[in-house]
């Protein structure tokens, strides 16, 4: 199951909100210190930048700066087409601070949706500090996307939905989500996924691209954003801590447009509350 939550007005004078959350920081990485590099290419961006530099906020970037540039630049050249961005796995809100950043210029709401409170928490607070002119178009979803679905996208719909996916990476969550969305394909307007580089330990099955194939086909048609490794890179050898590596030659992220896609998986006839039954959808 899932529902929206409201945002913790608690957290408003939290110094160390990671530790009031308990919220552990790994890496700590900063996309935003390497920002500089982008200066110049589009307004939108440069001004996003400008705002998200005065925080003091300890916190940790899972994506590339690349990866956040082509995001808003994506967002930007889909202008008009949409008008709710679904986020899919927030954690410390980098990429939805980003969302939220431009969610006033290019005129949509936002909807985060994790399987993590504490997440969602620490995001929304993240972003009313750094754009609290657009706190008020961002919603919670505490649960999963098949959750979202059947809670928001089937009783409702959503206008036209623009996906941002980087939730679980593994195959068969990933097919999971996807099979989800297939559910309410005439509400989207294109889906965008993280991670398409990733591999991982042999337990964990991490294969986003993977996943993506399995449901749209081989054949699929995606623009590749964000950072591509050369094989030379030391990122694309299997790292000391769980052996996660990027595999070369790949894009980080991959933004695949409803109309020139379509699902291939399930099959016509699945039903989506057979698919997913209530009693077994994640809270
Ligand atoms: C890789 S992090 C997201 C990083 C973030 N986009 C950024 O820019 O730094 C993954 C997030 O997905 C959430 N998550 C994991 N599995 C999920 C699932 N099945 N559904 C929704 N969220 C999930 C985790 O709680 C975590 O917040």
């Amino acid at each position: 199951m899932g529902h929206f939550i409201e945002p913790d007005r608690a957290l408003e004078g939290a110094e160390d909100l990671h530790e009031a959350l308990g919220i552990p920081i790994r890496s700590g990485y900063r996309a935003i210190r390497e920002a500089q590099r982008f200066h110049g290419q589009f307004r939108i961006f440069d001004r996003l930048i400008e705002r998200l530099a005065v925080d003091d906020l300890v916190c940790e970037d899972q994506c590339s700066i690349d990866y956040y540039f082509d995001l808003v630049r994506s967002l930007r050249d889909l202008n008009g087409e949409y008008d709710r961005v679904i986020e899919v796995g927030t954690f410390m809100g980098g990429a939805s601070v980003m969302l939220a950043g431009c969610s006033g210029s290019f005129d949509f709401d936002l909807d985060l949706v994790d399987i993590s409170a504490e997440h969602l928490q620490f995001t929304h607070e993240r972003i009313r500090r750094s754009f609290p002119e657009a706190a008020g178009r961002v919603r919670l979803f505490h649960g999963d996307l098949p959750a979202y679905v059947r809670e928001v996208m089937l009783p409702r719909g959503s206008g036209r939905a623009l996906v941002h996916h980087d939730g679980s990476h593994m195959f068969d969550q990933v097919v999971h989500d996807l099979t989800a969305l297939s559910f309410v394909r005439d509400q989207l307007h294109s889906i965008i996924v993280q991670d398409t580089h990733l591999r991982g330990p042999h337990d964990r099955m991490i294969f986003v691209d993977m996943a993506l194939a399995a449901v749209f086909g081989t054949g699929m048609t995606f623009a590749p954003i964000g950072k591509v490794y050369e094989a030379q890179d030391s990122r694309t050898s299997p790292d000391r801590f769980a052996g996660h590596y990027f595999r070369p030659g790949m894009p980080e992220g991959m933004v695949l447009s409803m109309a020139a896609n379509a699902f291939q998986y399930p099959h016509p006839s699945a039903a989506f509350d057979k698919l997913f039954p209530r009693e077994t959808a994640a809270a």
